[in-house]
């Protein structure tokens, strides 16, 4: 039997979305208590103001649990055991919050070393001290160290599997998992073998027996009966690879496309919508190659980096390339240790102008400017992909705060071919995303300056003008339905990012360079 190609996988962290920020260590701390537990404990005493804060399309991807306001219970139950069992966590969470206040009273511009023994104990041996050159204090973590610790607990980690039939899913980050008659949980780390058998089955058949001890199923009943509804005898349909000269590139919604060129295969930020009846036609986890070569990640958002789509595939995946970070700090995680930790085999971090070799080109890092709301952020790359003939640049969310960057770029690089470029040009304020890392109030109006927000128009075709590019295609709009559980964006005709992004597009077709705004499904062939 193989799995059915509507079999939704939901990896979970204490019954929480594993998105990227709930993976680190010390980034997940810091979520634990100043996200999820603010968001609980909301719920448990107003769960009627979440039930109707869901439904008010203003207040989508806000912080309210869409539980219908009716698991009180069972959302209390799951506090005082995250609680209970994640008292490490807390006291971790805490001892940032003390540190940082320590460096704020103490780290004056003197040496820093007499400050050691002061720092809370249980950071001990995981930070260094540092000042900037404008004696600014502020800490690197050893990282790689506190994935060794108890502070990643891979037994906390889970995944939930239930048939879907439709884009309708509720954002995911604000409302905790819950078990039902649908679901089925298998409590496995993501690292695990069983992991990559289980995604197999979605092209490989095997026994219902050996499935069940993949899952490490031994009873009988009810739960065997629902994952006999996950499973089906029908084989999928086999994949036609691209055999041409030149590029075959396919757009599968949001940033995420794969290329094709002499026997190579590139996908960029992987986020695969399931396969089931639509009308809005798309490419689905049942267009995949048997292998991609290279996996590309552009930045950690969780609508570029998600281990949902990234667990499924990662059985024929060959390497996985990511931006290298800056370095131990708290708001830039490193994605080659969260993906290896996560047990992602062939991780590569590359650097600004590193080039990775590929059959017929290479594979360039370029710099990504802005769209992280000013904070010291090392782990976003644009990337170039040169063959012999062409080249493509995917910028994803890059904000070109900075022209001049573009023109230094093009005495390297030369004209681009094809540009990919995100214009999400309004953005969430900096507390949004990074606000549970915050242990001092930010002002709102400063909140409200720092956004991460993509190109505008006038950035934009100021990129399209220094690369002097052929054609230019806006993507990583967020506009697919089948990606609301994660992106929450939802544009009308006045929106800026649509009323920039068509501009954008209509002054290059006044100039004669095709374009468009990628939406749902799209195949374009470079000879
Ligand atoms: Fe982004
Ligand atoms: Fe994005």
């Amino acid at each position: 039997m193989y799995l059915r190609q509507n079999v939704q996988v939901e990896p979970l962290v204490d019954q929480w979305y594993a998105w990227p920020h709930l993976l680190s260590p010390a980034t997940a701390a810091r979520n634990i208590t100043e996200r999820h537990m603010k968001i609980m404990d909301s719920y448990i005493s107003a769960p009627q103001i979440h039930a109707n804060a869901v439904k008010n399309p203003k207040m989508l991807a806000g912080p309210f649990t869409d539980h219908d306001g009716k698991r009180v219970n069972e959302i209390k139950a799951l506090r005082d055991r995250i609680k209970q069992e994640r008292a490490h966590m807390f006291e971790l969470s805490k001892a940032f919050q003390a540190l940082e206040d320590y460096l704020r009273t103490k780290a004056k511009g003197y040496s820093l070393q007499p400050l050691y023994p002061g720092i809370p104990a249980i950071l001990r041996g995981y930070v260094e001290l540092v000042y900037d050159l404008n004696n600014h204090p502020s800490y690197k973590l050893v990282e790689a160290l506190l994935y060794k610790s108890k502070y990643y607990d891979r037994s906390a980690q889970s995944v939930m599997l239930s048939l879907t039939a439709s884009d309708d899913r509720p954002f995911v980050l604000s409302t905790p998992r819950l078990p039902d008659d649908r679901s089925l949980h298998v409590q496995a780390p993501f690292c695990h073998d069983s992991v990559d058998q289980l995604f197999q089955l979605k092209s490989v058949s095997r026994e219902f027996k050996e499935i069940k001890e993949i899952l490490g199923m031994n009873g009988n009943g009810k739960q065997d009966e629902l994952l006999r509804s996950f499973l089906t005898e029908e084989p999928p349909k086999p994949y036609k690879p691209y055999t041409g000269t030149g590029v075959r590139w396919r757009y599968f919604g949001h940033a995420c496309i794969l290329i094709e060129t002499g026997g190579t295969s590139i996908m960029f930020d992987p986020m695969l919508s399931y396969t089931y009846e639509s009308n809005i036609s798309r490419y689905t986890y049942n267009d995949l190659p048997d292998c991609i070569d290279y996996v590309l990640i552009t930045h950690n958002h969780q609508d570029h980096i998600l281990f949902e789509t990234l667990l499924q595939i990662r059985h024929k995946v060959k390497h996985i390339i990511v931006p290298r970070n800056s370095g131990g700090f708290l708001q830039d995680p490193s994605l080659e240790l969260m993906l290896k930790n996560a047990g992602f085999k062939q991780v590569l971090s590359l650097d600004i102008m590193q080039e990775v070799p590929i059959n017929n080109g290479t594979i360039v890092g370029l710099p990504f400017f802005g769209e992280h709301s000013d904070l010291s952020i090392g782990t976003k790359l644009a990337y170039l992909i040169r063959t012999k003939k062409h080249s493509l640049m995917f910028a994803a969310d890059s904000c070109n705060i900075e022209p001049k960057l573009y023109a230094h770029l093009h005495r390297e690089i030369g004209d681009v071919d094809a540009l990919f470029l995100g214009m999400e040009c309004d953005g969430a304020p900096l507390t949004w995303l990074y606000g549970p890392l915050l242990t001092q109030r930010i002002e709102r109006a400063m909140d409200e300056s720092r956004r991460l927000a993509g190109s505008n128009y006038e950035q934009a075709i100021s990129m399209v003008n220094e690369l002097n590019c052929k054609e230019v295609y806006v993507y990583a709009m967020g506009q697919e339905p089948w990606l609301n559980y994660i992106s929450s964006l939802k544009y009308t005709e006045t929106s800026r990012p649509i009323v920039d992004s068509n501009r954008l597009l209509e002054t290059c077709r006044d100039r004669g360079i095709p374009g468009e705004r990628l939406f749902g499904e799209r195949e374009i062939l470079m000879d």
